[in-house]
């Protein structure tokens, strides 16, 4: 029986060879893990490529004017950023180091998308002399410093407005973000998403383009998006006649992906079957002409495109209870199952052909308890050296990892056609201490 109940977890070029080793990209991984060091990730070029065009194309046939536009916190990295550009598509960012970022990695300005609930002055004033295309404005003290930014530049920004819609996405708490009781936006039902279109209409060096409304990520249903999209657009249309003309809308991004093997999320056709057909029926009830519609997928277009590789190392048998088996990574690169609970999948990359006998918990190396990165796996039976591969490891593991215990982050590789390139050295020790001043 082959070690692989989850291929679709799998980047898209995924295959198994002869001698039973997990290939990615056309590269052995076993080979990788030997030749660059673990943990490594391992990021599928095709896989990014695929998700691109299926995204664009996905909302292109159903809805023409539509722009797609990748969640950078899911993964910023220059290499990564290039494919990006090169995909056309626009980039969402959510700080003045994203920004940066995506500025260096060659995206236009004019495609640049700048979310948060507290930019700073700093990072605003960097947006509008980069002349970025759109800022999402989230706060009353956002409006008054895009104000004074724009006066002292003598400039016109052209903006969004976030609004909450109080929907519930049914998701992870700590990634909802529709909610009334949210950090995020201005909430539509206590009047503050009136009062914000007021303020920013009467601005004049605000251009209101239109409205924002992500309600949370990693969602699997359809319906909270369908209504978000009902009550942001029927507020544009409440709107219309204090100077709001929705030209722009954007439901955000959170398009669930497969993390294991029992988990079934929509595809993107059906994500923009949704969403499209909301928004089309939606504007033609309110007699609203159709916006250009921004989508803004992160997870979905990096996530399913990486495989983190570990080496396996101590065995603890706990007779009757539990068997731990520990890895050379954990929480420090992939802090998901610790905060949120995440759950994964994991191979013995190098016995894929092996049956999945041996029920073992993956522990990390970090000096916590709840440095675990999966509870109770069947894989083949381990020695100490085997490579681990856990999949669907694109997004937010690399961009949420820490330093921890004076650990180096893992080295990251692009794979693509049987050839692969670092796209981030692993770090080392004296990257560790570089900033510590005696
Ligand atoms: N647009 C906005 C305004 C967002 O806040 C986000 C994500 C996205 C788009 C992209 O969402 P995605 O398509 O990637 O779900 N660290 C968490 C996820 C945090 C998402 C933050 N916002 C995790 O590991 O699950």
């Amino acid at each position: 029986m082959l070690n692989f109940p989850a291929k679709h977890v799998f980047p898209d070029t995924t295959t198994i060879n002869d001698k039973g080793h997990l290939v990615i990209g056309g590269c052995n991984v076993t080979d990788l893990a030997s030749k660059y060091g673990t943990p490594l990730y391992i990021i599928d070029e095709d896989t990014v490529r695929n998700r691109c065009t299926s995204f664009r194309v996905a909302f292109k046939e159903l809805y023409p004017d539509s722009q797609i536009i990748y969640g950078s916190k899911a993964f910023a990295n220059l290499a990564i950023t290039k494919i990006i550009v090169d995909e056309k598509l626009g980039l969402d960012v959510v700080s003045g180091g994203e920004l940066a970022l995506a500025s260096a990695g060659g995206a236009p300005s004019k495609n640049i998308y700048f979310h948060g609930n507290n930019k700073s002055r700093q990072e605003l004033t960097e947006a509008v002399s980069l002349g970025i295309g759109r800022i999402i404005i989230d706060s009353f003290y956002e409006i008054d410093l895009l104000e004074e930014i724009g006066y002292q530049t003598n400039k016109t920004q052209d903006v969004l407005i976030r609004v909450s819609p109080a929907v519930d996405p049914h998701t992870h708490s700590y990634i909802s973000t529709g909610i009334l009781d949210s950090k995020f936006g201005f909430a539509i039902g206590t009047g503050d998403a009136a009062l914000a279109v007021k303020k920013v209409t009467s601005s004049p060096h605000l251009n209101l383009m239109g409205l924002h409304c992500h309600i949370g990520s990693q969602l699997f249903e359809l319906d909270p998006y369908k209504k978000a999209i009902r009550v942001a657009i029927k507020f544009a249309s409440d709107m219309r006649d204090k100077g709001l003309t929705l030209y722009e809308f954007s439901p955000g991004g959170g398009f669930g992906i497969a993390y294991t093997k029992d988990d079934s999320p929509p595809s993107i056709t059906e994500f923009a079957s949704a969403i499209t057909s909301e928004v089309l029926s939606t504007c033609e009830d309110l007699k609203l002409e159709h916006p250009k519609l921004l989508i803004e997928p992160g997870r979905s277009i990096i996530g399913p495109a990486g495989v983190a590789a570990y080496t396996t190392g101590a065995r603890k048998v706990i007779s009757g209870i539990r068997t731990y088996l520990s890895v050379d990574g954990g929480m420090g690169d992939n802090i998901r199952p610790a905060l949120y609970q995440a759950s994964y999948e994991a191979v013995v990359a190098n016995k894929m052909k092996t049956t999945s006998s041996d029920k073992v918990t993956i522990a990390g190396k970090y000096c916590e308890s709840g440095d675990i990165l999966i509870n109770d796996v069947n894989l083949a039976p381990t020695e100490p050296g085997d490579i681990i591969a856990i999949p669907a490891t694109g997004a937010y593991c690399i961009p949420m990892s820490s330093n921890y215990n004076m650990s180096p982050r893992p080295c990251v590789v692009l794979v693509k056609d049987g050839s692969s390139r670092v796209i981030r050295r692993r770090e080392t020790y004296e990257d560790l201490m570089a900033f510590d001043v005696i």
